[in-house]
C-alpha cells in the first residue's frame, strides 16, 4: 500500500464522463468574473477589515489586502493550470489526488474542511452581527440578549456579560442547510442580482464615504510596532511589518471563493482562455474594490472604534457614527449584507458537499457521505454531517478564531497546489495543459513564499490550531480511511461518478 498512489487521470476522465453528460459548457469569461465575485465579497470585507485594522495594522491594513491579492493571484495562476489540465469538475482535492498522491490529497481534502465548514461557519457568525444590527437600527426592535447571539468564549468589551451560544447564526446554517438538501441551487439570475447588489453597495460607500475621511485617522498610516491586547487578554501584532503581515492573513479571508471559479472548468466555453480571465478578473476587481473600501473605512472611524463599540457589524456602525445624514445608506448596506452572506454561505456549504462527496466516493470517508436522497437527489446525509460541524463551529466559536482557522487553513491548502504545479510539470511533462502558469517554477515558489509569510503573521496560536487539525486528520487518514480507500483496494476503479449538480448553473 503506498501513501502516494495518485489516482489516474484517465480514471478521472471516465468518472467524469457521466458527469460531463450533465453540465453544459455554458459560462463565458464574463460570468465567471461574476461568478468568482459572488463567491468573494462577503463577511472578509464587511467584518473583517476592522478587526484587522483595530488588532494588526490600523490604516495599514490596505497593504495587508495587497500582500493578500498577490499571494492569490500567484496561488490563482496554478489553479488555473491544475484544472485546465484536469478538467472535470472538482477541486483542489480532485486535482491533487491525480498529481501527488492519495496522502497529500487527504491533507488538501481535510484542509478544505476549514475553507468550506469553518468559513461558512465565519460568515453565518457576521451574518448574526448584521442581523442584530436589523433589528436595533432598521426595524427599531430590541437587540437579541448577548449571551444567545455570542459563543460561550466572548465577553462584551464592558466586561458585563458572557456568551452562551450564537442562535442565528446557527439558524441561518441550518436554514441554508436545509435549502441545500432540496437542491435549491443559487440561479444565475440570483447571482447577478446579489453581484451587482454587494459592487454597488461598495462602491457607494467608497464615493459617499470618501469625503468623510479624517487625514488624522490616517496618521501615521502605518502604525509603530507594539503589542495591543485585547479586551479579552488576547495579545496580538500591532503595528510595522509584523502588523501588516497578520493583517494580510485576517483579511485574506476576503479573497477566499475565487477558486470556485476554477471548480467549474467542465461548464466554462473556452476553458484555456476564459478560466485566467475568471479567476484574475475577479480577483483584480475585488483586490481594487478592497483596497480603497478599507482606505475610506479606516479614515472614517477609528482604529479604537473598532476595538470597543464598532467592534461589531463594524460597516455600519461607522456609517452610522460619522456619515451624519447618511443613515438611509446604513440600512441598506444591512440589508444587502444579510443576502449577500447568504449566498457565500450557500456556496461553501455546496462546496464542502461536493469535496465530502468525492472523498466518500473514493473510499477514504464512510459511504454515507455519498447517498443520494432518493428525491432531491442530493448527498443528504452528507449535508446534515456538514450542518452539525458547522452549527458547532457557528454557535460556539468566536468570529475571530474561525476566520483565522479559515485562512491558515486555505492558505496552506494554497500553498500544496503551488507545490503540484511544480510536481507535475517533472512528473507528467507531456500533459495536455490548456492553461499554463507562466514563468515555472518562479511563479509558484512565490506564491508559497507570499502565501507562507501570511501564515507566519497569523501568528503561533493558529498555527497550533492548524497543526492539531491536520494531526486529527492523519489519525482519521491511518486508522480509517487508508483501509477503505477504493484506489489502495484496486476495485470498482471505474464507476461513473455523477456528482451533486453544480450550483453555478
Ligand atoms: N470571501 C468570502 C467572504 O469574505 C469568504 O465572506
Amino acid at each position: 500500500m503506498s501513501l502516494f498512489l495518485k489516482k489516474p487521470i484517465s480514471t478521472l476522465m471516465a468518472e467524469s464522463a457521466e458527469s460531463e453528460k450533465s453540465l453544459k459548457r455554458t459560462l463565458t469569461a464574463g460570468s465567471l468574473i461574476a461568478l468568482g465575485i459572488g463567491a468573494i465579497i462577503g463577511a472578509g470585507l464587511f467584518v473583517r477589515t476592522a478587526a484587522a485594522a483595530a488588532q494588526n495594522a490600523g490604516p495599514s491594513v490596505t497593504y495587508g489586502f495587497i500582500l493578500a491579492a498577490i499571494g492569490c493571484a500567484l496561488a490563482g495562476l496554478c489553479y488555473a493550470e491544475l484544472s485546465s489540465s484536469i478538467p472535470i469538475a472538482g477541486s483542489a482535492y480532485t486535482y491533487s489526488y491525480a498529481t501527488m498522491g492519495e496522502l497529500i490529497a487527504w491533507i488538501i481534502g481535510w484542509d478544505l474542511i476549514l475553507e468550506y465548514a469553518v468559513g461558512a461557519a465565519t460568515v453565518g457568525i457576521a451574518w448574526s452581527e448584521y442581523l442584530n444590527n436589523l433589528l436595533v437600527n432598521v426595524l427599531g426592535w430590541g437587540a437579541i440578549p448577548y449571551q444567545w447571539c455570542h459563543s460561550p468564549f466572548q465577553t462584551s468589551v464592558d466586561g458585563t456579560q458572557n456568551g452562551m451560544s450564537n442562535l442565528p447564526a446557527l439558524a441561518i446554517v441550518f436554514i441554508l442547510a436545509m435549502l441545500l438538501i432540496r437542491g435549491t441551487q443559487e440561479s444565475a439570475l440570483v447571482n447577478g442580482i446579489i453581484v451587482i447588489t454587494k459592487v454597488a453597495i461598495v462602491i457607494l460607500i467608497i464615493i459617499l464615504g470618501w469625503k468623510f475621511i479624517n487625514p488624522a485617522n490616517h496618521t501615521p498610516y502605518i502604525p509603530e510596532p507594539t503589542k495591543y491586547v485585547d479586551h479579552e487578554g488576547i495579545s496580538h501584532n500591532f503595528g510595522g511589518v509584523m502588523g501588516i503581515l497578520g493583517a494580510a492573513g485576517v483579511v485574506f479571508f476576503a479573497f477566499i471563493g475565487f477558486d470556485a471559479v476554477s471548480t467549474t472548468a467542465q461548464e466554462a466555453k473556452n476553458p484555456k482562455r476564459d478560466m485566467p480571465i475568471g479567476i484574475l478578473g475577479s480577483l483584480a476587481i475585488c483586490t481594487v474594490l478592497y483596497i480603497l473600501f478599507a482606505h475610506v473605512l479606516t479614515g472614517m472611524a477609528t482604529t479604537e472604534d473598532f476595538r470597543t463599540s464598532g467592534k461589531e457589524a463594524s460597516v455600519v456602525f461607522a456609517i452610522n457614527k460619522y456619515m451624519i445624514g447618511y443613515g438611509w445608506l446604513g440600512k441598506l448596506v444591512t440589508v444587502a449584507i444579510l443576502a449577500g452572506f447568504s449566498s457565500v454561505i450557500l456556496v461553501m456549504l455546496l462546496g464542502q458537499s461536493r469535496v465530502f462527496y468525492s472523498m466518500s466516493r473514493d473510499g477514504l470517508l464512510p459511504k454515507v457521505f455519498s447517498e443520494i436522497h432518493p428525491v432531491y437527489k442530493t448527498p443528504y446525509k452528507a449535508s446534515w454531517f456538514i450542518l452539525i460541524l458547522v452549527g458547532l463551529f457557528a454557535a460556539f466559536v468566536p468570529g475571530d478564531i474561525v476566520g483565522d482557522m479559515t485562512s491558515i487553513g486555505t492558505l496552506f491548502a494554497f500553498m500544496l497546489v503551488c507545490v503540484a504545479v511544480i510536481v507535475l510539470r517533472r512528473t507528467d511533462p507531456g500533459l495536455k495543459r490548456e492553461f499554463k502558469t507562466p514563468l515555472v517554477p518562479f511563479v509558484p515558489i512565490l506564491g508559497i513564499i507570499v502565501c507562507g509569510a501570511m501564515i507566519v503573521g497569523l501568528g503561533w496560536t493558529n498555527w497550533l490550531r492548524l497543526i492539531v487539525w491536520l494531526l486529527i486528520g492523519f489519525v482519521i487518514y491511518f486508522s480509517y480511511s487508508r483501509k477503505h480507500s477504493v484506489l489502495q483496494n484496486k476495485s470498482n476503479l471505474i464507476d461513473p461518478i455523477v456528482p451533486p449538480k453544480s450550483p453555478f448553473v
